[in-house]
């Protein structure tokens, strides 16, 4: 345990890890979180000199880790099309106090990064995949993209001796048949799958409350075939409820944001690609940390915003999702923010 000095929100929550966007553009257009209709070649995605540089990120982070950070992950969009991002993270590893660097990737480009960033500092890969076969996935990322690639990625990150889990979005009616066949492809992989209820993030992706597949229902249909045993949490607010196969096949975990979400133990705080700090997934609006940068403000300037911000919060969307929050909330679209 740290002996930092730690920050508290309003419900008691300490500042713990940092999610930083390192870019708001993906190579996919997953139908959940960056629809064609939306992200099409007309959409005006952020300029050059709106992102935070290399240097200015890892200032902030270094004033994060101050507050109590301890977890760094990286995100995008897909972050793997930020260039040089093994350079980032060979940045980031130097900060004192820092003990997790994660990313969070389509996997899609994994395969030619991944020594390069497990050399730079790197210690965690969470790879999204939405199905095993390649007519649902190819339909799912919106372009066709077969899962050749991304298993190519998750093969070169384990060999590179990152420690690998995967995401599965599950959707009712789109890739729930791929529950199972996910899991039995990945039991004795030594990789954990997680099933993540599908979230209303953003505006722009339909989101209904039939379309939920929730943790109740993935856990039976699982374990129909392979029987589960739920397992304590590995550290206080982990995000995944997790659960064995009794078989000795390996653990897997569900994200249940929707039907039993995990707010109270919420210690994340999120960094856009533009330098805006964001309190919650859900959040409407974020503020900017590089303008005051840009202008000047010192470290304890910075630091003073950072620890007042995380003062004030008080944000628990998911406790509080209601038919009304999902239709009249303007939030803030999930490729911008990274999940
Ligand atoms: P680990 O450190 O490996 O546990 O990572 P993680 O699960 O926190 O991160 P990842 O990027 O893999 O996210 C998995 C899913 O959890 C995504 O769908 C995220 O959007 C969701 N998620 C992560 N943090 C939060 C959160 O604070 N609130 C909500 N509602 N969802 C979250
Ligand atoms: N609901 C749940 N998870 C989502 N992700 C993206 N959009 C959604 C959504 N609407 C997942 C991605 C990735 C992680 C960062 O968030 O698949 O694994
Ligand atoms: Fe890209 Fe990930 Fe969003 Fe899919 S879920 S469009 S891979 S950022
Ligand atoms: Fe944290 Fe907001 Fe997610 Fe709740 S909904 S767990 S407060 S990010």
């Amino acid at each position: 345990m740290s002996t930092k000095p730690l920050v508290y929100d309003q419900l008691n929550r300490p500042l713990r890890d940092l999610r930083i966007s390192v870019t708001d553009r993906c190579n996919f257009r997953c139908r959940y979180c960056m629809p064609e209709e939306t992200f099409g070649p007309d959409y005006e995605f952020l300029p050059k000199t709106s992102l935070l540089q290399f240097e200015e990120i890892t200032r902030l982070a270094r004033l994060f880790v101050n507050l109590g950070v301890e977890k760094i992950r990286l995100t995008g969009g897909e972050p793997l099309l930020r260039r040089d991002l093994d350079v980032l993270v060979g940045m980031l590893s130097k900060i004192d106090g820092l003990e997790d660097i994660a990313l969070t990737t389509n996997a899609s480009l994994l395969k030619k990064h991944a020594v390069k960033l497990k050399n730079a500092g790197l210690t965690r890969v969470n790879v999204s995949l939405d199905a095993i076969h390649d007519d649902t996935f190819g339909k799912m990322n919106g372009r066709g993209t077969k899962i050749k690639p991304v298993l190519d990625g998750i093969q070169a990150a384990s060999d590179a001796g990152l420690d690998v889990k995967i995401n599965m979005v599950v959707q009712n009616g789109i890739n729930d048949h791929e529950v199972i066949p996910m899991a039995k492809y990945f039991r004795h992989s030594g990789h954990i799958v997680r099933f993540i209820e599908y979230m209303d993030v953003g505006n722009s992706n339909g989101w209904k409350f039939d379309h939920v597949m929730s943790k109740r229902d993935i856990i039976d249909r699982i374990s129909e075939i392979y029987p589960l045993d739920s397992v304590d949490p590995a550290y206080y607010g982990e995000v995944a409820s997790r659960y064995q196969f009794r078989d000795g096949g390996g653990e897997i975990g569900v994200i249940s944001s929707v039907s039993d979400s995990f707010c109270s133990s919420c210690t994340r705080a999120r960094l856009s690609a533009d330098g805006a700090l964001y309190t919650c997934l859900f959040a409407s609006r974020g503020t900017s940390l590089r303008n005051p940068m840009r202008n000047g403000a010192t470290d304890q300037e910075l630091q003073k915003m950072l620890t007042d911000l995380w003062n004030g919060r008080h944000d628990r969307y998911s406790d509080e999702r209601t038919e009304e929050t999902v239709a009249n909330r303007e939030k803030i679209e999930m490729s911008f923010i990274g999940g």
